[in-house]
C-alpha cells in the first residue's frame, strides 16, 4: 500500500521499538505498579501501545496542555485538564509524551507532578526532536531521536489531523 506521507517510522518500526520500551520499563519496574500519566491528545496512540505490550501493572491517567503566546512571544503553557494529587502521591509515575520538542511543556508538567509527591517520575516520549530544546530536560525513555520535520501519524496531528495514520510521516502540504 502507498503510504500519503514520506514515512518516516513504519508501523513495524514503531511497534518492536514500542516493545523494546516494554521489556525497560518492566525491568526498571520490576515488583511494582506504574501510573502511566498520559498527555492529551497526541500520546494516546503510543501510551495504549506501549501498556498493551507492559507486564507490570499500569494505572490511566491524563492530562491535557495548551500553550497560549503571549505579547513578547514568550510561551505560556497551561494546563486545560488535570489530575488529581491522589492519584500521582506515592506512586511510580510515568509522563507519557508523543515527542519531545523544545521541551517547555514538559519541563512545566514535571515540576507541576513533582510537587504532587510522587514516589517517583519518569518522561517517555516516543520521539525526541533533540536539536530543537529550547530548555533543560531530557528523557527518561526514548522510542527515536528525530530530526526536526514536522510529522503526523500515530497520534501526532497537523490542525487536529492525521493521528490515526499506522505510520509517523513527514507532514508535506503538497499530499495533504
Ligand atoms: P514542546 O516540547 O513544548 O515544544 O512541545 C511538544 C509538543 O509540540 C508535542 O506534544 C506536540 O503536540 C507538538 N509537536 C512538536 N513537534 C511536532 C510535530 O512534528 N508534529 C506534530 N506535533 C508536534
Ligand atoms: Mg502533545
Amino acid at each position: 500500500m502507498c503510504a500519503q506521507f514520506d514515512v518516516l517510522l513504519s508501523e513495524e518500526q514503531i511497534n518492536s521499538r514500542i516493545a523494546e520500551l516494554a521489556a525497560e520499563i518492566d525491568r526498571d519496574y520490576a515488583g511494582k505498579e506504574v501510573v502511566f500519566l498520559i498527555t492529551l491528545r497526541g500520546a494516546v496512540v503510543f501510551g495504549c501501545e506501549l501498556a498493551k505490550r507492559v507486564k507490570t501493572p499500569v494505572y490511566f491517567e491524563f492530562i491535557q496542555t495548551s500553550s497560549y503566546v503571549g505579547t513578547t512571544s514568550t510561551g505560556v503553557i497551561a494546563m486545560k485538564y488535570d489530575v488529581d494529587k491522589s492519584a500521582i502521591e506515592g506512586k511510580h509515575v510515568i509522563i507519557i509524551e508523543d515527542i519531545i520538542d523544545t521541551g517547555k511543556t514538559l519541563k512545566m508538567v514535571k515540576r507541576l507532578i513533582q510537587g504532587r509527591e510522587p514516589a517517583s517520575l519518569k518522561i517517555c516520549a516516543l520521539l525526541d526532536k533533540h536539536e530543537c530544546r529550547k530548555v533543560e530536560l531530557e528523557g527518561d525513555y526514548i522510542g527515536f531521536p528525530i530530526g526536526n520535520d514536522f510529522i503526523v501519524g500515530y497520534g501526532l496531528d497537523y490542525n487536529q489531523k492525521y493521528r490515526n495514520l499506522p505510520y509517523i510521516g513527514i507532514y508535506d502540504e503538497s499530499k495533504a
